[in-house]
């Protein structure tokens, strides 16, 4: 059953979506990054689109392809996918997906970083790097329905709940990642919506099924 054709709810608004990780480089040929295929984000932006979105998809380093029937951002660090963001603005929906990496290396370096016989492996200096998900939520010009997702690996409501008020979301999509659950990299999801109503828990589902009742979450939202 296809569970997007026919109407096209989200027909004349725009939306945002993040995808994938990002990579903050330590020197021309390594790098800092938290796992992610971009399989859940793409998924969702692909959706949204069927829907009727006219929808930029920001998407971090990944292998899977383009989708098809919207735009296709590419970046690699934080603070590019935050500018591609905030470049998408107005909007009308923002879904943020992306595995953000938390911080980046201070100060990269331009050659690399050769190995010293003898000596200690260098630091790494990290900086915090800005949170899109927050600054979207608290924008001037901020979307009318703003989702965030959380990877938890333990206490999923109690920490959605607080990555719902923290970061100024509508709804987020809560997942549990602990390592024997096999989200990571692979094609099913198990989720939980936490919204200001209340928390609503779905089935297992592949990421495009999630994909597609999201999307269909939003537009009863939005409509
Ligand atoms: N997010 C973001 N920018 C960041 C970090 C996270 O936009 N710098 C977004 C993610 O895309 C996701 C949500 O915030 O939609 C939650 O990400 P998560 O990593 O679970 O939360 P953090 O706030 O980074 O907290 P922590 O990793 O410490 O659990
Ligand atoms: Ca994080």
């Amino acid at each position: 059953e296809d569970l997007l054709s026919g109407p096209k709810p989200l027909a004349g608004l725009k939306a945002v979506v993040t995808s994938g990780p990002t990579h903050e480089p330590i020197d021309p040929v390594r790098y800092i990054a938290n796992r992610s295929s971009g399989k859940q984000g793409h998924a969702i932006a692909a959706a949204l689109a069927r829907l009727g979105a006219d929808v930029t998809l920001v998407s971090g380093p990944v292998t899977i392809a383009d989708p098809v029937g919207l735009r296709t951002l590419h970046v690699e660090r934080a603070e590019e996918m935050r500018d591609a963001v905030l470049s998408a603005l107005p909007a009308d929906i923002a879904v943020m997906v992306a595995a953000v990496a938390d911080w980046r290396v201070a100060t990269s370096a331009e050659q690399k970083i050769k190995k010293q016989p003898g000596e200690a492996p260098p630091p790494l200096q990290l900086a915090e790097n800005p949170d899109i998900l927050k600054t979207i939520g608290h924008h001037p010009e901020r979307p009318r329905l703003v989702v965030g997702f959380a990877a938890e690996t333990e206490n999923v409501e109690d920490n959605g709940r607080a990555k719902l008020e923290r970061k100024g979301a509508d709804l987020i999509v809560a997942n549990d990642v602990s390592s024997e659950t096999g989200v990571m990299g692979g094609d099913r999801n198990r989720v939980r919506l936490i919204s200001h109503d209340g928390v609503e828990a779905w089935p297992d589902l592949t990421k495009g099924e999630v994909a597609e009742r999201l999307a269909l979450w939003i537009a009863t939202q939005i409509g």
